[in-house]
């Protein structure tokens, strides 16, 4: 089983990536960020998953803020002003480690070099502080999958042409982008492309699943957000991350090319810039994902939520 790593903002859709890598392969942690909200909140998130699963995965905290400037916003207005739907769960048992995230990720690639895929689900700002630690981390590391970005430039923040993760701590973003050869980039419009029918997401959270059950109920305020702002289907952008990295055979449609990420522009700071005519003749270091097989990422998701 392939062990991953996971660095995540939980939030909603994180939930259900979390949810499916530990369904379906061994985590060897998770590391937490601030971005959807505070980071107190995101890692309580994190911790109230682990309890749910009932794993033993340790659970680091990281970055309250992004490396350089004040974000402009959080995404709490998506995901709940507790980034898990408001819906007011218990204070987990399952405990937070001392050591920060960005030096657990330099010591678990450390001790397992060449083992990890590292799935970065969140503002980029643990691994950044972790590369510029430790230059050598990109090689320790088998893959590194990364929702982010908008290639297409449509994007899903407030005033910019940019997607949330990578808009959130643009500088993060560069530093990781420039640091590693080549990894994996699942964007914000490939996963409005691979969003699902309401009927489809309808029967999967009426498994019976304990696990299903909490999907639902953490989902609730963003799905208000999403019928209030015309985003049609079930939209899981994390989801569609991990499903690459669970399988990365499930690629139908993929281009390789330079990405790379303002952080200056008047309207486009944090803009993903991908070099689609290798015009700046930067070297290719991102597989962008723009298809993949639906039917399996449904399965994926589906035995998460114990379907079936
Ligand atoms: C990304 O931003 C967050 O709100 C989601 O959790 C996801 O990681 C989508 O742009
Ligand atoms: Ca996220």
């Amino acid at each position: 089983r392939l062990p991953l790593l996971i660095d995540t903002d939980p939030g909603v859709d994180d939930a259900l990536a979390i949810l499916m890598a530990h369904a379906h392969t061994d985590v060897a942690a998770l590391t937490v960020a601030a971005g959807n909200v505070g980071l107190k909140h995101t890692v309580r998130n994190a911790r109230t998953l682990v309890d749910l699963v009932g794993a033993a995965t340790p659970v680091f905290a990281g970055c309250p803020s992004p490396l350089v400037r004040a974000p402009e916003e959080d995404a709490a207005f998506v995901h709940g002003e507790d980034g898990f739907g408001d819906v007011g769960f218990p204070e987990p048992t399952h405990p937070a480690e001392a050591e920060h995230a960005a030096l657990a990720i330099i010591r678990l690639t450390n001790e397992r070099p060449g083992e990890l895929t590292l799935v970065a689900l969140g503002p980029l700002t643990n691994l950044a502080l972790a590369v510029r630690l430790d230059p050598t981390l990109p090689r320790r590391m088998k893959r590194l999958v990364i929702m982010g970005g908008a290639v297409t430039g449509h994007g899903n923040t407030g005033k910019v042409p940019a997607e949330f993760n990578i808009g959130f701590d643009p500088e993060a973003a560069h530093v990781v982008f420039e640091s590693f050869d080549m990894f994996d980039l699942v964007d914000w419009e490939a996963t409005v492309r691979h969003a699902f029918p309401d009927a489809i997401y309808e029967g999967w959270v009426a498994s019976g699943d304990k696990r299903a059950a909490f999907f639902h109920d953490v989902f609730g305020t963003a799905r208000k957000f999403n019928a209030e702002h015309e985003r049609t289907g079930f939209i899981a952008a994390d989801a569609l991350a991990m499903a690459v990295a669970l399988d990365p055979g499930m690629v139908t449609r993929a281009e390789t090319r330079h990405v790379a990420i303002e952080l200056d522009g008047r309207l486009t700071r944090g803009a993903t810039v991908v070099d689609w005519h290798n015009r700046l003749g930067g070297k290719a270091n991102a597989r962008i994902v723009l298809e993949v097989d639906q039917g399996r990422f449904g399965e994926l998701i589906a035995g998460a939520l114990g379907v079936g």
